[in-house]
Parts: structure tokens; sequence; C-alpha cells
């Protein structure tokens, strides 16, 4: 498959079969992962691994709306900036976010991005604290870090991937000639 064909036809997948995540897979997915661009080369991105079926079952705590699909995944990486590389860690987790989820498409797996910075634990209720100070309480975050998303990933149950709806895309590309 081509890149152009790739890209047509990931769709996030919020559904995941039984089939075992190789170890090796997810070393070639974030290989080509930690080769996204980042601002003046700060290479702020970091990866946390999540095999263990209880950690990713809290993990899908983490949030009460938009997160607890996550329980079923048979791994998840958790995007993380150091803070002190770059004002723009964000924006490079973002992109490094993008490309863990185009390899895991190269690599034969489904994705889904679930959303920690900036998130509130349980909506509308800000004294519960945020998705990020949730996770901290059981997962190894160094303080410097802040965490942008989770993805979650595994191989699809469907036999072909959901067709992607049509878009209407009038008005988003201007061309200046
Ligand atoms: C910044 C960002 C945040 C997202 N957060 C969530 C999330 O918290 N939970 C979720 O189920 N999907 C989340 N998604 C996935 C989007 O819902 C999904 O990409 C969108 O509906 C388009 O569908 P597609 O990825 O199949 O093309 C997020 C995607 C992005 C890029």
């Amino acid at each position: 498959m081509d890149f152009f064909e790739l890209v047509q036809s990931r769709r996030s997948l919020r559904k995941f079969s039984e089939r075992r995540v190789e170890s090796h897979t997810v070393e070639k997915i974030l290989e080509a992962a930690l080769t996204a661009p980042s601002s003046r080369s700060s290479r702020s991105t970091h990866f946390l691994v999540i095999e263990n079926k209880d950690l990713i079952r809290h993990m899908s705590y983490m949030r009460d709306y938009g997160s607890a699909f996550m329980a079923e995944a048979p791994v998840v990486v958790l995007v993380m900036g150091d803070k002190r590389a770059t004002d723009l860690w964000v924006d490079n987790a973002a992109i490094s976010a993008t490309f863990v989820q185009l390899a895991a498409e190269a690599a034969g797996l489904g994705s889904c991005w679930v959303h920690v910075d900036g998130r509130e634990h349980m909506k509308g209720h800000p004294e519960m604290g945020t998705a990020e100070s949730y996770l901290r309480t059981f997962l190894p975050i160094p303080e410097e870090f802040g965490v942008e998303c989770a993805i979650a990933m595994g191989y699809s149950p469907y036999e072909s991937p959901r067709p992607r709806p049509e878009q209407d895309n009038s008005g988003k590309v201007v061309w200046l000639k």
C-alpha cells in the first residue's frame, strides 16, 4: 500500500481483536515515530508503552467521556513531551502522535487518539483534577513531562476498514498562483 492509499484507509479504531500485538511491531512503530520533525530538532517527545491489562483498564477511566473504549486495547502508547526541551512540546508531541497512528496503520494495526492535555478527569468538575493528574497517580510520568494523548492500538476485528465518509472540503484549500 503506498502512502496515499494508507492515509485514505486510516480510520480511528475503537474495537480491537484478541490478537496479540508483538513487541517488535510496537518497537518498529515507535522507531518510525521518533523520526518525526520537531522544533529546532528539540526531539522533546517521549513514549510510555503500556501492555499491562490492569493498567490499561485504569487508564480507560482517565476521563468520563471518550476514553472508556481503551479498556479493551492490547497496547496503549502514552505520548509525552519534555517541557524543558522546548515551549513547542505540545506541537512536537501532536506530530509524533500522528506518526504513531500512520506507522500503526502501515504495520496493519488500527489506532485511536485519546486526548489528555488540558482535559478534565470529570467533565464540569474541575475540583476532580485533570486526566493527566489522574494518570500520574499510577503511571511513572516524570514531573517535567506533559502528557499530550494516549494512542490505543491493536488489530481490527473487522474484515475491511470503515469507509471514509464523504467530506465537504470546499474552501479548505486556497491557492494563490
Ligand atoms: C486531537 C485529537 C483528539 C482526539 N480525542 C479523542 C478522544 O478523546 N476519544 C476518541 O474516541 N477519539 C478521539 N480522537 C479521534 C477523533 O474522534 C477522530 O480522529 C475523528 O472522529 C475522525 O475520524 P477518523 O480518525 O476515523 O478519520 C481525537 C483525535 C484528535 C486528532
